[in-house]
């Protein structure tokens, strides 16, 4: 996968790019990351790139010639020889549709993505009107930047690229990857503070412990996020675990 990133600030990058499971998928290049900086796209003396909003009012919005030009850039270098294909455009932006897990699915299939990092008060309407194709917000909040958010973005698809995690079934066992949230895990001391490890993780009963982990599953999904229980469709076996969590909660 190759993104584009547009971006006042390329160093944050290296926020993933130096550390970790997204630092390894990176040098392994499972993702390839070019860093396109609307600075090195304005001509003006002082390489101006933010601009006072037409109307007044406080703050400023990124300039709009170089933003442009780095996103044309950015574009121009994803369009590979042999298919032409072009690469979407998408804004980081909390006005944006929120990502969550089928978001990450749809995005990480794709072969090139350009991603703008917005600044400031943000970007002129009408740059989004002409040149972004989608806006992926990270949440009902407001950043001081898109780079954080892209990030968050980046790191998520990673982790879905064969060979980044040292297992790649783990990322399909993670929280919302069957609908539900992951399981309880333990690790050594058996015993802390006065706490055991449930004795059926030490069994070694394959079954038992699968259907341990479907059931502590389901219930922390219904007392954490009881609204993805309703969103789901819950396979047989799942909805008689489920059915036995309710009575033995009511028992
Ligand atoms: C201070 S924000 C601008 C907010 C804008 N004035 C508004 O109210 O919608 C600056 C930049 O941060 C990024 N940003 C802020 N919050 C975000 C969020 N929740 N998700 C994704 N990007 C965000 C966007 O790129 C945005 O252009």
């Amino acid at each position: 996968m190759r993104l584009g990133v547009v971006t006042l600030f390329p160093e944050m990058f290296t926020a993933l790019s130096a550390w970790g499971v997204s630092g390894r998928a990176i040098k392994q290049e499972l993702v390839t990351l070019g860093f396109f900086n609307p600075r090195e796209f304005a001509f003006d003396k002082h390489h101006t790139v933010d601009d006072k909003p037409f109307g007044g009012g406080p703050g400023m919005l990124m300039k709009t010639e170089p933003l442009i030009a780095a996103i044309h850039a950015a574009k121009k270098s994803l369009i590979s020889d042999s298919d032409n294909k072009k690469a979407k455009v998408a804004y980081l932006s909390p006005q944006g549709k929120p990502i969550d897990h089928s978001v990450i699915m749809e995005l990480v299939d794709r072969d090139s993505m350009v991603l703008v990092c917005g600044r400031y008060q943000g970007i002129d309407e009408r740059v989004i009107e002409h040149e972004i194709d989608e806006e992926w917000s990270i949440g009902s909040f407001v950043l001081s930047g898109g780079e954080l958010a892209a990030m968050a973005l980046i790191d998520a698809m990673i982790r879905f690229k064969p060979g980044a995690l040292g297992d790649d079934d783990s990322a399909n066992q993670d929280s919302y990857s069957n609908g539900l949230l992951h399981c309880p895990e333990y690790t050594r001391p058996q015993e802390f503070n006065e706490s055991k490890v449930p004795s059926v993780l030490l069994s070694g009963d394959h079954k038992a412990i699968k259907n341990w982990r479907i059931k502590q599953s389901l219930i922390a999904t219904l007392r954490k996020r009881p609204d993805l229980i309703d969103e789901k469709n819950l396979n047989q076996e799942e909805k008689t675990l489920l059915k036995e969590c309710i009575d033995e909660s009511r028992s």
